[in-house]
Order: C-alpha cells, then sequence, then structure tokens
C-alpha cells in the first residue's frame, strides 16, 4: 500500500483521516500541485513550489512550510513508497473550522502529499495523437491559481469522454484557452503558439519548458492569443501537463488537425523533452 503524507505523519493511505469539517471538505477551500518525479527526483521542483506559494497567497492560506522542509517532505515521501519515475499530488487546504464563509482567524492548513505511479504516454498516443472537442470555458474567473474546486474541470473532461475524445479544448470570449487538465499549444503558420499567461489559464510547469526548449533551439514561438477559428486552420495542436507532457491533437471536433497524424514540430519537440528529462534524471542522480 502506499504511503501517503499527513500533517507532520507519514502512513498507509488508508489510514489517513481528515476531519470532515475541513474547508477543503466543505468548500473546496484549497490549492494543489502536480509534480512529476523521474529517477526519484522531483523535476522542476523550484517552479512548481513557486506556484504553490503564488496560489496561497492568491487565496490568503498561510505557507505552511518553508521551500528546504517541502524538499525534505518530497525526499522521504518518495523514498517511502520506492523511489523511481512517480506522480506526486501535493494539496494544502485552509484545515478545519466551523463552517462559515468567512476565513477562519487562525487557520491551521491541512498538508497532504501522496505518490502515484507515473505512465509514459502509450506509444499509441506518440504515434496517432489524441481526439478532442472544444467547449465553452465554464470556469471561474481566476483559473491562474491552482485550485482545488475543480468540479467544471471534472464535468469539462467527462464531456469530452462523453464524445469519444480525450481532452476539451476551452473558448472563452472566442479565444481558445487551455484543455481541461492541460495547456494548449498551435502551431499557426509555422510558429509554436500558446495563450498569454493571465487569469484565464494555469500558468503550467510543461508549457514553460516547451517555450524555453523552442527558445534555445531557434524553434519559431510566441504567447499570443488562439482565435477558435484559427484551431480549424493550424497544422499541429497539442495539449500538455507534467503528468501527460506533450500530447499531439490530432482530430479536433470530428475535423483532422493538419495530415491528421503528430506533425514534424511535436516530433522535434518531444525528442527535446525527453532529452532534457533524460539529463535531468542523470545529473539529478550524480
Ligand atoms: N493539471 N491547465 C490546467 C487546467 C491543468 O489542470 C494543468 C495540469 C495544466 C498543466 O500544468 P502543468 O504543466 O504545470 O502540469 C494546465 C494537473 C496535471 C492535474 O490537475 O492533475
Amino acid at each position: 500500500m502506499s504511503i501517503v503524507y499527513l500533517n507532520g505523519q507519514y502512513l498507509p493511505a488508508a489510514e489517513a483521516c481528515v476531519p470532515v469539517l475541513d474547508r477543503g471538505f466543505i468548500f473546496g477551500d484549497g490549492v494543489y500541485e502536480v509534480i512529476p518525479v523521474f529517477g526519484g527526483h522531483p523535476f522542476r521542483c523550484d517552479e512548481h513550489l513557486a506556484r504553490l506559494e503564488n496560489s496561497l497567497a492568491e487565496v490568503r492560506i498561510p505557507r505552511p512550510c518553508e521551500r528546504a522542509e517541502w524538499s525534505q517532505l518530497f525526499s522521504r515521501l518518495i523514498a517511502q513508497n520506492g523511489g523511481g519515475d512517480l506522480s506526486l499530488y501535493l494539496q494544502v487546504t485552509r484545515g478545519p473550522a466551523a463552517r462559515d464563509h468567512a476565513l477562519p482567524a487562525h487557520p491551521t492548513p491541512t498538508v497532504f502529499a501522496m505518490c502515484n505511479p507515473l505512465r509514459p504516454l502509450p506509444t499509441t498516443v506518440r504515434e496517432a495523437g489524441i481526439t478532442a472537442i472544444t467547449h465553452e470555458d465554464i470556469r471561474w474567473a481566476r483559473c491562474h491559481i491552482k485550485a482545488i474546486s475543480l468540479l467544471p474541470n471534472v464535468l469539462l473532461r467527462q464531456e469530452a469522454l462523453d464524445a469519444g475524445a480525450a481532452e476539451a479544448i476551452l473558448i472563452r470570449d472566442g479565444m481558445a484557452t487551455e484543455g481541461a487538465a492541460s495547456n494548449l499549444f498551435a502551431v499557426i503558420d509555422g510558429v509554436l503558439t500558446t495563450p498569454p499567461k493571465g487569469p484565464r489559464l494555469l500558468p503550467g510547469i510543461t508549457r514553460d519548458l516547451i517555450l524555453e526548449l523552442a527558445h534555445d533551439n531557434d524553434i519559431p514561438a510566441h504567447e499570443a492569443e488562439i482565435p477558435q477559428a484559427a484551431l480549424v486552420t493550424a497544422s499541429e495542436i497539442w495539449v500538455t501537463s507534467s503528468t501527460r507532457e506533450i500530447v499531439p491533437v490530432t482530430t479536433l471536433d470530428g475535423r483532422a488537425v493538419g495530415e491528421a497524424r503528430p506533425g514534424p514540430v511535436f516530433r522535434r519537440m518531444d525528442a527535446l523533452y525527453q532529452a532534457y528529462k533524460a539529463n535531468f534524471a542523470s545529473t539529478a542522480q550524480a
């Protein structure tokens, strides 16, 4: 059984309990991170922790740990779960308090972390891509906060699954923003394009690394709005996240994207991403 971390204790998942009055349970009042772990080492850890600190500040939950303490917690939890390649889930809620919308004066945040298996993208997906749908973005106006209240995202992903697709690409005011649980890239007129950061989308860690790799390898790329109509003519569309990495979308709303197979920019970026990861795992090990 997997070992989880809860408020200072490392214990089997089945034994970890949170009070029913925890505001995470009552209000969905909390934030989270999903950090990939390669060769036992959290990938882009500082970037994930910076985003966590930003989410905490935005929702006014006191910071429960400093960076060094998070690192110690992660190392111990990863070791107790056998190391290797994992997905580390970390959640901080405002903690237990009498049910009241107003913020408690002296919150005691609940800190929970667990490790899950990290499965590489199946070869079939790397070779054939996925199907996606577009859908109106039904979420709130602060999507840059990685909040645990994910009901709209859950419903949007299910809409995609019900339509025989794997992801929903969200549209707000005619612009494509991101996926239900991923960021969005499109190759438009030969230029790799992703929407600029702001309250309409999560500032993805994978997204930032892709832009960095594009810059370092002279792949034309920029941050610009993607009108919904541009998705129809884009030669490539990808969705990206820490757990799935770069996933090519080859059918959108029942129409082929480009030549209906993962394109050359995807193949190049995926190779760069895999090489970057391999280098990280070998240098972190040393
Ligand atoms: N989700 N946008 C949304 C709405 C997301 O939920 C995610 C990731 C991303 C990609 O961010 P990153 O590259 O930092 O993983 C973008 C995680 C994996 C999840 O909720 O499980």
